[in-house]
């Protein structure tokens, strides 16, 4: 009798525990040495656990190789979702493909899978709206439309490998151009080809050498140039390094762009040594995700809100784009602080 009730109270602790765990979510992310994948990570698998999933979540050290022997053990892990945040988008196809045949969905997470028809869904913010809310911003505090001095402006890119990046820089350029073509803007190194002006893997230290280049190069007069587009936090991070290092004092400071609110950057905007960001909660895109994967995991519809923009190169991947947030020295503690984002102590000193 004893041995039976032993039994039966093993296979309720089983049956239980399969009830709980609805399924196995596999997460990659692409790196921990940017902030906003940390917490992209945690927010996934805190989201999903409190769904009741099982979660392996990866960061592969932006090592694509890396990336793909990841995936390649999420699916032997018998994964039932994939979600992928890419190093490089279109270096996937091979293990995406080895996913669908094990009839696994995928969901491009904040950057889109290019050049494979193994993809399902995409969620990310508008990458085309970050960078008009950047170029805008430049615009609005220049006030270019009367403005009767040229001003100067040095352009940087993001990552190529990185499909956001084109769209963040053709949104900025849709705003700035006319400017340019008019003589208001005047791009002094003359870089405004993407390929030129493009940082691969968006390190901060790629950023502060190619600054360094161009005040080298183009500012050897002392007088830095009046404003620097930059399409991301971790760039602006070291084109204010650059600016740092060569002497240039908080009054001579270009106006910088930035985009992800990071801890560092904001301290900056605090400072007045970065003018603005962009900020994209990752709450918001990991609630989303959890939400698409639960529809998928239950049958049910999933959410997207665009059916036309993201265009992977194979198909038109059915995505919902969150909406980016203008942030700056004023509105940043209700944006940040009050929302829970972080903590007054965080962005302290
Ligand atoms: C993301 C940005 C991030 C950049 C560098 C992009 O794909 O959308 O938020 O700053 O990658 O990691």
């Amino acid at each position: 009798m004893k041995k039976l009730i032993t039994l039966f109270l093993a296979l309720l602790l089983v049956f239980s525990a399969s009830a709980l765990a609805e399924g196995k979510i596999g997460v990659a992310m692409p790196t921990q040495d940017l902030q906003r994948w940390n917490q992209d990570g945690a927010n996934m698998k805190a989201q999903l656990e409190a769904a009741g999933y099982e979660v392996i979540l990866t960061y592969s050290s932006n090592d694509v190789a890396r990336q793909v022997s990841d995936l390649e053990n999420m699916i032997l892990n018998e994964v039932d979702v994939l979600v992928v945040a890419s190093i490089d988008g279109s270096a996937l196809d091979t293990v995406l493909s080895q996913a669908k045949e094990e009839g696994i969905p995928i969901i491009a997470y904040d950057r889109l899978l290019t050049k494979t028809e193994a993809v399902d869904y995409y969620a990310t913010f508008d990458n085309y709206m970050v960078g008009t809310i950047q170029g805008t911003y430049i615009k609005e505090r220049f006030d270019l439309d009367n403005v009767t001095e040229p001003l100067t402006i040095e352009l940087f890119a993001g990552s190529p490998d990185d499909n956001n990046a084109y769209y963040f820089f053709n949104g900025a350029w849709d705003v700035l151009k006319p400017y340019i073509d008019a003589g208001k803007l005047v791009v002094k190194s003359g870089q405004t080809d993407f390929e030129t002006i493009a940082i691969l893997g968006w390190g901060s230290d790629d950023a502060q050498a190619r600054m360094d280049n161009l005040l080298t190069a183009y500012y050897s007069d002392g007088v830095a140039p009046d404003i620097v587009l930059s399409p991301n936090d971790s760039l602006a991070l070291g084109i204010v390094n650059s600016l740092k290092a060569a002497g240039f004092s908080l009054e001579e400071f270009p106006v910088i762009t930035g985009q992800d609110c990071d801890v560092a950057n904001t301290k900056n905007i605090i400072a007045g040594y970065q003018a603005m960001s962009v900020f994209k909660d990752t709450r918001t895109l990991a609630s989303k995700v959890v939400e698409m994967v639960d529809a998928i995991m239950k049958g049910a519809e999933v959410p997207v809100n665009d059916t036309t923009t993201y265009d992977n190169g194979v198909k038109v991947v059915p995505s919902f784009l969150c909406e980016p947030v203008f942030a700056d020295v004023n509105n940043y503690e209700e944006l940040l602080i009050e929302s829970g984002y972080y903590t007054p102590d965080q962005l302290a000193g």
